[in-house]
């Protein structure tokens, strides 16, 4: 059945993707978007026209009750919402401001114009929150179950561009950085395209509604050690690797953190240091507190694409990468 899909976040990485999505999915999509959007504000509205074809694209801020009201749903009915948005820097400060109050505004736009529906892109992490942006999102998370909407929330694992970051150094001759030994951590990782088929997915599939859906991509869960050996296999090089110790990230924190409490701009790297520190030691795998560990097997999958190919396909100039503020590495 075609929907009235209400698209915030379509600008981004899987926002972009989702928008595709929905559209092969039959359904109507209206994102609202900001008159300078993409990282570093690059994309003017024609561009954002551009990146999101078959899509009704309006200029607004997410961030204002009028302006939702006003500039997005138009006193239009809607079916269902469909939230991408996310803080670009993850720094306290944006992260609450956009991952949580923004979030809230936009649901309270959307009952009113009717949505009885909302599918939410959340981050796997949350489950172990420690950082602001995760505290920021499990609040909104809390907010949204309790709206008495159908809800599907779903927290997938990494994504494509936030592990090939490397790519690039590699490809320079140099080594690939891991943390410790390159096997603190491991994750699934998802394509843009396979969580947006999903996302779009939870619409119409009742056994995603009123769920909590962590999702990894295809395959087994994968170490950083292992994506550095399936990158030098794809450049027909023997790996070679550079530990990097993770206490050099917590003397980064702690200068940073003790210089912060004069200048804010440090305390907002000392939170990017910590968001780094974070994606180092935790994996992005479902946690069983039961055990204490971290669970590869119960981290479901979903999806064809590995990062084996699409790292392959960027090494031959197939395909681009789209880092923004999060890159570590
Ligand atoms: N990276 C990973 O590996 C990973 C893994 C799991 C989960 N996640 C989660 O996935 C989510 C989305 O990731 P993504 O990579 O698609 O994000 P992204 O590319 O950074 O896109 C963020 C979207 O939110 C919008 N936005 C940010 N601040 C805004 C503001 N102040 N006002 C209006 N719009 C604003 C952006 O609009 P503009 O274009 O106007 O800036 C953009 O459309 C995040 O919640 C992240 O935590 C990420």
């Amino acid at each position: 059945m075609q929907r009235r899909v209400f698209v915030i976040g379509a600008t981004g990485t899987i926002g972009r993707a989702a928008v595709r999505a929905l559209l092969r999915h039959g359904h109507e999509v209206v994102c609202l978007v900001r008159p300078q959007a993409g990282v570093g504000g690059a994309l003017a509205p024609e561009d954002c026209a551009r990146l999101l074809p078959g899509a009704t694209l309006r200029v607004g801020d997410v961030g204002d009750a009028a302006s939702l009201a006003r500039d997005g749903f138009r006193g239009e009915q809607f079916d269902v919402l469909v939230s991408c948005l996310a803080s670009r820097t993850g720094a306290p400060k944006d992260a609450w401001a956009v991952d949580h109050r923004a979030q809230v505004l936009a649901l309270d736009a959307a009952r009113q114009a009717g949505v009885k529906q909302v599918v939410l892109l959340s981050a796997i992490c949350v489950q172990k929150p420690q950082l602001a942006f995760q505290h920021a999102k499990l609040a909104f998370e809390k907010h949204l179950v309790d709206s008495g909407l159908v809800y599907s929330i779903v927290r997938p694992t990494a994504f494509f561009k936030s592990l090939s970051g490397q790519v690039d150094r590699l490809k320079r001759g140099q080594a690939f950085l891991v943390f410790g030994d390159g096997r603190l951590t491991a994750c699934k990782p998802i394509s843009d395209d396979d969580l947006a088929e999903y996302l779009a997915g939870c619409i119409d599939d009742p056994s995603r509604h009123n769920r909590v859906l962590p999702i990894g991509g295809p395959g087994a869960a994968l170490t950083p050690r292992q994506q550095g050996e399936q990158l030098f296999a794809l450049l027909g090089r023997p790996p070679r690797f550079k530990q990097v110790p993770v206490a050099l990230l917590d003397a980064i924190i702690t200068v940073l953190g003790v210089l912060g409490r004069v200048l804010p701009s440090l305390a907002d790297k000392a939170e990017l240091a910590r968001i780094g520190r974070y994606y180092a030691t935790e994996s992005m795998l479902v946690w069983d507190s039961g055990s204490g560990c971290y669970d590869a097997a119960a981290t479901p999958s979903v999806g064809q694409d590995t990062l084996l190919d699409f790292q392959g396909r960027l090494l031959r100039g197939e395909a681009a990468l789209e880092r923004g503020d999060h890159a570590v590495f």
